[in-house]
């Protein structure tokens, strides 16, 4: 029997490139998106992508009634849950419209799943959840903590999650942990589309290289890694999507709550990245090195064993691919879907 699946935030970065995926691995999907952070377009394109159509509703996860409504009109199997805030800077901003939206967001889904009888949920988790804890690479059971908003909901969430599962046993739960997800589809159709000055790496080094920006800034090159620059795991965002449909198949074997991290195992630099991006795609990216930004830790990259023993999924591409495919969408869309 065919499944269908709910995507919240299924219109946004990671989620229109899982919807490929799902669809591609011959799930029936439902998007759910208020396109607070995200376009129509995405969507159409996954349609485009994949020859295959769904329904998209513009809803707000907080709006109880009309996510209600989402539920009661399809059979859903499953829930994806990508729907949030996700800009750290902002979160430290605006900390009550990332409790409200992120938090709130959660427990009303929570809520209206458990009125509808559907109780298993994927959920976007981060890899801010282990904090500034330098022990890498980091397994599941490393301690975690938060410094900011953003890092906090995602805790939280957690927690929530981890009890819903202790008071109602027919619920399963997976936490994936992501890394940092950078790439697009290869067809250069669907990728990331930040909305100003992107606070990420790989957007704005792509930016740089359309012409949108001048010139990259390195955020110190003091830290104790081969070449002083940052070190994180980047993970393309097709591998990253594959690890749902992985997480899905492995939800029935399943009891309460699985945690999973999502990255490669490998730590890169940001000189890495630049230098790989300026080789793969022929451009080059001119950049200055600045001082390190607060909040930002030297080293992050992941334990992938437990995702590879248990869900058999590892990632598979490269950093060429992944600087190639950014530069392809970016190329290809050089203002995003606007
Ligand atoms: P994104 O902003 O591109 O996608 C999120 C989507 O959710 C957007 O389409 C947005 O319009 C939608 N949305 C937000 N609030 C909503 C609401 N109340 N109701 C309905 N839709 C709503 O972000 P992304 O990069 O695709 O991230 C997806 C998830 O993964 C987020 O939860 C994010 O915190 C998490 N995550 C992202 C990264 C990353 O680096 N991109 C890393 C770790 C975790
Ligand atoms: N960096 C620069 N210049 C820039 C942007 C980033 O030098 O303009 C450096 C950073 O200092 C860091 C590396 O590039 O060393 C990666 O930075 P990103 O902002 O791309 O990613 P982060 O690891 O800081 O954070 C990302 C998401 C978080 C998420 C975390 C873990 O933004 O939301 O990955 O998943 F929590």
């Amino acid at each position: 029997m065919q499944q269908t699946i709910l995507v919240t935030g299924g219109a946004g970065y990671i989620g229109s490139h899982t919807c490929v995926c799902l669809l591609e691995a011959g799930y029936q999907v439902i998007v759910v998106d208020n396109f607070s952070n995200s376009n129509i377009i995405a969507p159409e394109r996954v349609q485009q992508i994949t020859g295959k159509t769904f329904t998209v509703h513009p809803v707000d996860i907080c709006d109880r009634k009309t996510l209600a409504a989402v539920f009661a009109e399809h059979d859903i199997d499953a829930v994806i849950h990508f729907a949030g805030f996700k800009a750290v800077g902002e979160s430290i901003e605006q900390p009550l419209n990332y409790y409200h939206n992120n938090i709130y967001g959660t427990i009303t889904l929570c809520e209206v799943m458990a009125e509808a009888g559907v109780k298993t949920m994927i959920f976007s988790s981060s890899a801010t959840v282990y904090g500034m804890n330098d022990n890498v690479p980091f397994k599941e059971s490393a301690p975690t903590s938060a410094t900011n908003p953003y890092g906090h909901t995602k805790l939280f969430i957690e927690q929530i999650l981890q009890d819903v599962c202790i008071a109602d046993p027919e619920w399963t739960v997976t936490l994936l942990r992501y890394f940092n997800p950078v790439g697009a589809h290869h067809s250069g159709l669907i990728g990331e589309d930040p909305n100003g000055v992107p606070n990420n790496l790989m957007p704005f080094i792509s930016q740089v290289a359309v012409g949108r920006l001048k010139k990259l800034k390195i955020f110190g090159n003091d830290y104790p890694t081969p070449d002083g620059t940052g070190v994180r795991d980047y993970i393309h965002v097709i591998d990253l999507a594959d690890g749902h449909v992985k997480a899905l198949e492995s939800t029935g074997k399943q009891k309460g709550v699985a945690i999973y991290n999502l990255g490669t195992g490998h730590g890169i630099s940001v000189l890495d990245v630049v230098t790989t991006f300026e080789k793969i795609n022929g451009i080059p990216i001119p950049y200055k090195i600045v001082p390190r930004r607060p909040g930002d830790i030297a080293s992050s990259f992941a334990d992938p064993k437990k995702a590879k023993n248990i869900l058999q999924w590892i990632a598979k591409k490269t950093l060429e691919d992944m600087v190639r495919d950014a530069w392809n969408w970016q190329q290809k869309n050089p203002n995003g879907y606007a």
